[in-house]
């Protein structure tokens, strides 16, 4: 018989957790998370100034809002996050993403008001995505997407601000990326099933309540800082808020996330 060692957990959920850790990595989840990190202590100048804005904009944002629950979705390494204010200002902080590094979950052990929830933000199409293109079945494959329509992610009634942390173009890359290895799909049914994404998220959000932050296009220059493309990262048109602010993020100037190419996001960050 297989025991688990940790005697509090039963075999059936330590197997299922081993299943969904295998399924994060092969989507690649854990390594994208990685290499956020990585970018970050290559680019800094350039990302100070993203993460500052996205903390400035927060905390604007927080100031409307009751100070109950507040809820950070794709909290990931907290680069973006104000999150010793927003501890200070609300009762409690709920932290969401689909893995929590450990570091992280170490680091704010102390703080009793933050609280960290593992959780698919699309509302489980990364499972339906994952177990849809390894079933060899054809006719399952394309169901994939009608099906995705109704996924959305619940948010409970008693959040008093929600923050989308600069991951609404990140909820479809990755499962798009993943589904593109396999073939099925035309890139016209790529896009419509990132906007069924993006729509999804964005339709969650309760309004007066919520704070989106989120890149919208990236430029990409050459060596000689030419701008030679600008591709749109968002397939929705984004509502005008109570309040607005935009900028540039100097994402990539090594030339890392593309060969001989620098990669620059345009963000928008609105109260919604
Ligand atoms: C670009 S990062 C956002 C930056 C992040 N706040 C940070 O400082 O690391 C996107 C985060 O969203 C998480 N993520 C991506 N897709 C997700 C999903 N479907 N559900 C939950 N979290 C997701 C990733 O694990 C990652 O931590």
């Amino acid at each position: 018989m297989f025991l688990s060692k940790d005697k509090k957990m039963p075999v059936k959920k330590l197997l299922n957790n081993l299943s969904k850790s295998i399924m994060l990595r092969k989507m690649e989840y854990i390594s994208d998370q990685q290499g956020i990190i990585r970018r970050y202590q290559r680019e800094m100048p350039g990302w100070n100034i993203h993460l500052e804005n996205s903390k400035r904009f927060i905390l604007e944002s927080s100031k409307l809002k009751k100070k109950g629950k507040a809820m950070v979705l794709g909290s990931g390494w907290l680069l973006d996050c104000p999150v010793n204010e927003l501890a200070r200002e609300f009762e409690d902080v709920i932290l969401v993403d689909i893995y929590h590094p450990k570091q992280i979950q170490k680091k704010l052990k102390h703080i009793t008001n933050v609280h960290f929830i593992q959780a698919d933000i699309t509302g489980g199409l990364i499972d339906l995505a994952y177990h849809t293109l390894n079933s060899n079945k054809k006719n399952f494959v394309k169901k994939f997407f009608p099906e995705s329509k109704s996924f959305s992610f619940p948010i409970s009634s008693d959040v008093d601000f929600v923050i989308s942390l600069n991951i609404l173009s990140q909820l479809n890359i990755i499962i798009t990326d993943y589904a593109k290895r396999f073939n099925h799909y035309s890139e016209n049914e790529i896009t419509e099933l990132s906007a069924t994404i993006q729509q999804s998220h964005l339709n969650s959000l309760p309004k007066n309540k919520s704070c989106l932050i989120c890149d919208y296009e990236e430029e990409l220059y050459d060596e000689e800082n030419k701008l030679i493309g600008v591709n749109p990262l968002i397939f929705l048109n984004l509502p005008a808020g109570n309040f607005s602010k935009k900028w540039n993020w100097k994402f990539d100037t090594s030339m890392t996330y593309r060969d001989d190419t620098k990669t620059y996001l345009n963000v928008i960050a609105i109260d919604l």
